[in-house]
């Protein structure tokens, strides 16, 4: 049974009195626990599908259920992390991750309560008090997904969240991110360009292209190196 589905979703954009179809009934299905990574070139309708999910734009003709709710067009069900995510450089990082809170109306002193519950898990407990400026570009990405972890939902959605990153520090933030997910018992859909990373990270990665997902290949995490290279060969042949 799905936690999180896209049920026939169909998505156009009008552009210089065009219409673009960038989805074209799309589906896919999480299943609770799951990690997904999705692949595709750019302007494929990547982020177009994760604001479907969040429901920050509204579809031509499909819906988005979420554990069997209608959400479609409804926000605050899914932890969204959007692609270039930015903190506010004015604000301190406690108050970058209680900004959504703030926004929402939420009782501050609760939410606090619980951000500072949260900050050991993404190694923040000595940044409180520091602007994004005065952190380094993987402590940056971490208080992005901490407020993304804010809405407690068990259904993360993350858009590139490793992006600009340094290859060293890039590797460690996937290390993190996979015991994070297994300690609070994520589900997932990372969208990336990494094909390394979509094969470290993920239980299946769905290949994107004409606006639905043409292949899902499915990782066990038990492949050797001979394997991952074939399986990566084999993707990139399909992109
Ligand atoms: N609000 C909009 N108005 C018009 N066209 C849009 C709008 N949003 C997205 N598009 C178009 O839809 C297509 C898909 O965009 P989207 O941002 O989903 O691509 P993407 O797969 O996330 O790309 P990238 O890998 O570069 O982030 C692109 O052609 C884009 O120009
Ligand atoms: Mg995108």
């Amino acid at each position: 049974m799905a936690i999180l589905s896209a049920n026939n979703v169909t998505k156009s954009f009008l552009f210089r009195k065009e219409v673009i179809t960038v989805l074209k009934e799309l589906n896919l299905e999480l299943l609770p626990g799951e990690f997904i990574s999705i692949v595709g070139a750019s302007g494929c309708g990547k982020t177009t599908l994760l604001e479907l999910f969040a429901g920050l734009t509204l579809p031509d003709k499909g819906e988005i259920y979420y554990m069997d709710k209608k959400i479609t067009g409804k926000t605050g069900f899914l932890g969204y992390m959007p692609q270039n995510d930015l903190l506010f450089p004015w604000l301190k990082v406690m108050d970058n991750i209680l900004l959504p809170a703030k926004v929402k109306g939420l009782n501050i002193k609760e939410e606090k309560e619980k951000a500072r519950s949260l900050l050991p898990i993404f190694g923040l407990e000595s940044y409180e008090n520091h602007l994004p400026w005065q952190l380094s570009g993987g402590l940056r990405q971490r208080v992005a997904l901490a407020r993304t972890c804010m809405t407690g939902s068990k259904v993360w959605l993350l858009d590139e969240p490793l992006a600009n990153l340094d290859a060293i520090t890039r590797m460690s933030l996937q290390d993190w991110l996979m015991s994070v997910v297994k300690s609070l018992e994520l589900s997932v859909i990372l969208v990336t360009h990494d094909i390394d990373e979509a094969l470290y990270l993920s239980h299946r990665i769905e290949l994107m292209k004409d606006g639905v997902f043409h292949k899902s290949i499915y990782v066990t995490g038990e492949e050797n190196e001979a394997e991952k290279t074939k399986l990566k060969e084999r993707i990139r042949q399909l992109l």
